[in-house]
């Protein structure tokens, strides 16, 4: 996994992303795996509460995938995405243990701006409000901007979540495609004056 951030531009909205990635040959995870952020105009020199992410997994029609915003599994604010027919659901969870996580109970927020699915992969760019700050019933922690890099987890699974159109209650096996924790170096193309007017894109709640 590449440290030093991929810049790109998804060509459907014009969104400019720092990404970070595994090769789909990779041993490391079947398929290979994209993640990708957007940060507001100052975040580099004020901490964000708030990102537009891309994701692109491997699993294509199935599976799922996850990112830690802290970088462990435990006490980190955890996004799980996967696909079921035309749509990408998202959950966000917290774990304290390395077992099935709960529910997130704090107020971050996933909309989304567009998503695809084909054979071999699932991609989904969406906002991540109240993401970079997390509370969990008093147990609290956060990733900072302004320290030129994040530390992020990530992990893949072939088989798909139980109860896949209702996020509250997914059920999930451990993750068996893939798992890591990486240091997500920021350079000033994450940070955007265009954020607001890309976060206005995402306007689709898939609940
Ligand atoms: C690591 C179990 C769901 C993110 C691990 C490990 C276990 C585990 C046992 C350590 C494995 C090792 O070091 O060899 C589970 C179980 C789950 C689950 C039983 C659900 C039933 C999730 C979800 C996410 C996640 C939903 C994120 C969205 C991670 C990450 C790591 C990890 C990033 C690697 C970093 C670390 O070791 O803390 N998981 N997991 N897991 N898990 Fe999970």
């Amino acid at each position: 996994q590449n440290n030093a951030p991929v810049t790109f531009t998804d060509p459907q909205t014009g969104i400019i992303f720092n990404s970070w990635g595994i090769p789909a040959d990779s041993p490391q995870t079947q398929g290979g795996f994209t993640f990708g952020m957007a940060l507001p105009s100052n975040a580099l020199s004020t901490d964000a509460t708030e990102f537009i992410g891309y994701l692109q997994c491997a699993a294509g029609s199935a599976g799922w995938c996850g990112v830690s915003l802290g970088g462990p599994m435990t006490n980190s604010l955890l996004i799980t995405a996967w696909p079921n027919k035309d749509t990408v659901y998202t959950s966000l969870r917290y774990a304290t243990g390395y077992s099935m996580p709960d529910l997130y109970t704090g107020d971050a927020k996933i909309t989304q701006v567009r998503s695809n699915i084909n054979a071999t992969h699932f991609t989904l760019i969406f906002r991540c409000t109240n993401c970079l700050r997390w509370n969990q019933g008093g147990q609290e922690g956060g990733a900072s901007t302004t320290g030129g890099a994040l530390v992020l987890g990530w992990v893949q699974a072939l088989p798909s979540p139980g109860n896949p159109t209702c996020p509250d209650q997914i059920t999930l096996e451990q993750h068996n495609n893939g798992m890591g924790i990486w240091g997500a170096v920021l350079d000033s193309n994450a940070a955007n004056p265009s954020y607001t007017a890309w976060a206005a894109q995402a306007t689709k709640t898939v609940t």
